[in-house]
């Protein structure tokens, strides 16, 4: 059965420990790129394919991600009393972005373990998974691409991107049949694998639109690398019952779960803004000189 994909969900209970000590007391998923919170950035690639229902999967010290996508009376208010109106219709506006649903993994048991958390809330529908780590920029949202491949293929499909060969080990890798130069029909998938172990060298960088069958396979799912119920454990066992694809999208991605990844994100997206790009140019050049 065709059916539209209008459920997302995004992971965001982990400690952020990559990030310590920015993320002692705020989620890492708050800290901003420029001015807008990492996860403000990937609710938006998931409105922008057309998915108003964000499932978020969180854990305590969370609260700060549900205050952000409410409405902030108190603050809206008394900027339009000083006649701020445009900024009041920013803090609105995020406020109107999306139906927030969170529901709490109240265990660390792993990213494959969290999807399952979400399955009472999505039910028996396709839904998109972004993980929150991963920025990807391009003109047609990343999970627009896939969404549509699923909606036109009637298949579970995760995005991919080429890595070298020394850096396999970071990533979920899938193997499997080339279809055309982007699309590939996944056959096996291995969890941060040795280079000599990996399939290929197609990359997940956190990007999936998957049917609901995925929930079944990841409740077989036993504990693989780390001890946790990995999520691309469960996705060998959705390839090996129903068609799973992989695309490679086109777009560029940022690891902001490192720090170099974080900067170089930051002074991109920076140098995207009419209002901080010169200034920003200047900055770089003055930093580029002194050495
Ligand atoms: C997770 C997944 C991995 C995926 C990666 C993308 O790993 O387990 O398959 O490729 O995200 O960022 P993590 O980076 O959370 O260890």
């Amino acid at each position: 059965m065709k059916r539209k994909v209008r459920k997302a969900v995004i992971p965001a209970a982990g400690l952020g420990t990559r990030f310590l000590p920015a993320t002692k007391a705020i989620p890492k998923e708050m800290i901003p790129i420029v001015d807008v919170p990492m996860i403000q950035h990937i609710v938006e690639e998931a409105v922008r394919a057309g998915i108003e229902d964000i499932v978020l999967v969180t854990a305590r010290h969370k609260e700060a991600i549900e205050n952000h996508f409410d409405f902030n009376y108190e603050l809206e208010d008394s900027l339009e009393k000083k006649n701020k109106n445009d900024l009041a219709e920013v803090s609105r506006a995020v406020g109107k972005m999306c139906n927030l649903i969170s529901i709490r993994q109240k265990m660390p048991l792993g990213l494959g373990h969290a999807v399952l958390t979400a399955a009472p809330i999505i039910g028996d529908e396709p839904f998109a998974i972004l993980l929150g780590d991963d920025l990807i920029d391009s003109t047609v949202p990343c999970t627009k691409q896939l969404v549509d491949i699923y909606e036109r293929e009637n298949a579970s499909v995760v995005g991919v991107m080429e890595v070298p060969a020394d850096e396999v080990s970071k990533y979920g890798i899938v193997g499997g049949k080339m279809l055309d130069p982007r699309t590939m029909h996944v056959q096996n998938l291995v969890e941060k694998p040795a280079p000599k172990d990996a399939p290929s060298r197609f990359a997940i960088p956190g990007r999936y639109v998957l049917s609901p069958t995925i929930f079944e396979c990841l409740r077989q799912t036993k504990p693989g690398k780390g001890g946790e119920i990995q999520l691309t454990d469960g996705l060998q066992l959705l390839a090996e019952r129903e068609r799973l694809l992989a695309y490679q999208f086109d777009g560029t991605r940022y690891d902001t779960g490192d720090r170099l990844g974080f900067i170089d994100a930051t002074i991109s997206f920076a140098l995207r803004r009419p209002d901080l790009k010169s200034g920003v140019q200047e900055i770089l050049r003055k930093h580029l000189e002194r050495k």
